[in-house]
């Protein structure tokens, strides 16, 4: 009897535990008493739901090189205790290992260690904002970035995709790494480059692969036909690629998640 309303003692704190948007989908078939004592919990207020920065970055993505320099600089703690600590929460943009590789290697050897800090610095707005929110923040152009000051950035919303404009690049958001209240990290395909830091624009790497015609022709748009066939096929391109990198990290975060929350029940 005892024993019995222990394993149904662990099995409703198992369930408060994993009341996670992610986790309420993953575990519905469990015993149907619990959902009448338990309200469906839609928002609990900043649940303690702790979201490992370093640890999220380094199963998604891949997002080596950009959680490298987070650590060299320490700018990874800025913003893990922002994650930790703040109501407002933290969005970062975090640039693919490819988006680092396409430029110069001189282009961030050449940094000062402040000016490499603002522009870790500048990937991030410290606030939370979900994707549909991107829409009425894009009425707040220019909006201030962790960098502070003058370090702005522009956010667009093109009938549903949303760029994120430094001075010499304009990036999409190509996905959503996380987005659950107060961490939001999405994913872009090119580093942001502040004018602060760059007083012009930084040349990019020798292609390794074929087509650096079409490359540029994008970049510049020299005519309204060729830039918009290449920015789509572009598009097309980086789409496919990256929906398959954030579906594994994904789901390797959950089962990290999972395995820790398994790891709980045990001590119980
Ligand atoms: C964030 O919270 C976690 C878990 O409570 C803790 O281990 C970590 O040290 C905290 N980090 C910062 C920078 O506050
Ligand atoms: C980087 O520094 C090197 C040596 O100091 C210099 O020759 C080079 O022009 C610099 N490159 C850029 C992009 O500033
Ligand atoms: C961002 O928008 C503001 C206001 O529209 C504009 O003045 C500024 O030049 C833009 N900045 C960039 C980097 O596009």
């Amino acid at each position: 009897m005892e024993f019995k309303a222990a394993i149904f003692t662990s099995a409703v704190v198992a369930m408060v535990l994993c009341s996670s948007p992610a986790f309420a989908q993953k575990t519905k078939s469990p015993p149907a008493p619990a959902a009448v004592i338990l309200p469906p919990s839609p928002a609990p207020a900043p649940a303690p739901h702790h979201v490992d920065l370093a640890d999220l970055l380094s199963v998604a993505g891949p997002f080596h090189t950009f959680l490298d320099y987070l650590q060299k600089t320490d700018v990874l703690k800025t913003f893990q205790n922002q994650a930790n600590n703040t109501k407002e929460g933290i969005t970062v943009f975090v640039p693919k290992d490819s988006a680092f590789a396409s430029l110069k290697k001189t282009t961030f050897a050449n940094l000062t260690q402040d000016q490499l800090k603002s522009l870790l610095l500048y990937h991030a707005l410290p606030k939370f904002y979900s994707l549909s929110e991107f829409n009425k923040l894009s009425t707040l152009n220019p909006v201030a970035t962790f960098a502070g000051g003058q370090y702005t950035l522009n956010l667009t919303d093109d009938m549903g995709t949303i760029h994120v404009k430094s001075m010499w690049s304009n990036p999409k958001i190509s996905s959503s790494v996380i987005s659950t209240r107060p961490v939001a990290v999405y994913e872009v395909d090119r580093v942001l480059l502040p004018m602060q830091i760059f007083k012009s624009d930084p040349p990019l790497a020798p292609a390794p692969a074929p087509a650096p015609e079409v490359a540029k022709a994008s970049d510049e748009a020299p005519s309204p036909v060729s830039g918009k066939s290449s920015s789509a096929k572009a598009k097309a391109e980086s789409k496919s690629s990256s929906s398959h990198h954030v579906g594994v990290g994904i789901a390797s975060y959950l089962i990290l998640a999972a395995a820790s929350a398994g790891g709980l029940l045990l001590l119980w």
